[in-house]
C-alpha cells in the first residue's frame, strides 16, 4: 500500500467482505487486533453474527457482489479482505470479486480467498481424491444450484488478470482450532511442504491478514497449510 498511514498518524483502514462467516469473522479479530479500522460487509440477515464487534466495527450490510455497497464500504480504505464464496448458480464470487476490483482504492492492497483447487499457472498437482471430491461434489452443487464452482474460478482469473495489488489465498482443507502461528505457503499445491493439507481456519485468517502488509506476496496465489503440520515441519527440518 503506497499512501500507506505512517505509524502513529492513523490506523490502517480495512474492509472485511463476506465478514460474518467464519473465516470473516477471524479476520475482523486479527484486524482489530492489530489496532486497524475495519468495516466489514455482509449479508444483513447475517449482522447478528457481528455482533461481538457491534462497538467496535462499521457493519455495511448488503449482497457482496452489489457493487454500489462495495462501493460505499471499500471507500478510503488502504486493504480489503475478500471471502470469495461460489454461492448459487448467478455468478455471485465473480460479481464479488469485480465489484472490489472496480471499486477498492487504485493502491489498495487486495487479498482474496479461495481453495487449492484454484490454479493460477494449471501447473498445480493435484490428489486423484482432491479431483474425485472437486468433480462430484462440484456437479452435485450446481445440479442442486447451490454452489457453482466454476464461478469462482472465473472471480479469480478476473484476479489474476488484473493489474491490481492482489493476492489470492489458496486454503488447504480447513480445521478449528487455537492457533499455531503463520500458516507457510508454496506457488504450486503438489509440493512436498503442503503434503499434510490441513490449516486452522484462524491461520487462514491471520495469513489474509499478514498478507495486507507483505509486498513480498503482491500478485502471488500463495497455497497455504499450518506451519505444525508434519510436512511443514519436514520441510523446516530440511530447508531451515
Ligand atoms: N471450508 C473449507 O474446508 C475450505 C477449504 C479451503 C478454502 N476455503 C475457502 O475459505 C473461504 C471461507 O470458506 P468457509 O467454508 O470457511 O466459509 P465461511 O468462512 O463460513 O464463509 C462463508 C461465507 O459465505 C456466505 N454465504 C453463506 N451462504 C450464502 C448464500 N446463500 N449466498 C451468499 N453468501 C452466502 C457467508 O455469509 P453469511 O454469514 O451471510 O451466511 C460467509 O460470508 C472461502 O473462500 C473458501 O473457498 C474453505
Amino acid at each position: 500500500m503506497t499512501d500507506r498511514p505512517v505509524e502513529g498518524l492513523r490506523p490502517l483502514k480495512v474492509c472485511v467482505v463476506g465478514a460474518s462467516g467464519k473465516l470473516g469473522r477471524y479476520m475482523v479479530k486479527h484486524a482489530l487486533a492489530r489496532g486497524y479500522e475495519v468495516v466489514g460487509v455482509c449479508r444483513p440477515q447475517s449482522v447478528d453474527k457481528l455482533a461481538d464487534f457491534a462497538d467496535k466495527i462499521t457493519v455495511v450490510p448488503g449482497a457482496t457482489n452489489n457493487p454500489s455497497v462495495i462501493a460505499r464500504a471499500v471507500a478510503g480504505c488502504d486493504g480489503v479482505l475478500t471471502v470469495l464464496v461460489p454461492w448459487g448458480v448467478h455468478g455471485y464470487a465473480t460479481g464479488t470479486a469485480q465489484a472490489v476490483l472496480d471499486h477498492a482504492a487504485p493502491d489498495a492492497r487486495l487479498v482474496f480467498s479461495c481453495g487449492w483447487h484454484i490454479s493460477r499457472d494449471g501447473t498445480d498437482v493435484y490428489t486423484r481424491r482432491l479431483r474425485v471430491f472437486i468433480a462430484v461434489v462440484g456437479s452435485l452443487a450446481r445440479w442442486l444450484r447451490l454452489v457453482n464452482i466454476d464461478d469462482q474460478v472465473e472471480a479469480c482469473r478476473c484476479v489474476f488478470a488484473s493489474h491490481r495489488r492482489w493476492t489470492v489465498v489458496r486454503g488447504s482443507d480447513l480445521e478449528e482450532g487455537d492457533s499455531q502461528g503463520l500458516p507457510v505457503w508454496s506457488r504450486h499445491v503438489g509440493d512436498a511442504v503442503l503434503a499434510s493439507n490441513r490449516t486452522r481456519r484462524v491461520d487462514f485468517a491471520l495469513f489474509m491478514v499478514e498478507a495486507l502488509t507483505d509486498d513480498s506476496l503482491v500478485r502471488e496465489a500463495p497455497a497455504i497449510v499450518g506451519c505444525r503440520t508434519p510436512s511443514a515441519l519436514a520441510h523446516t527440518a530440511i530447508h531451515p
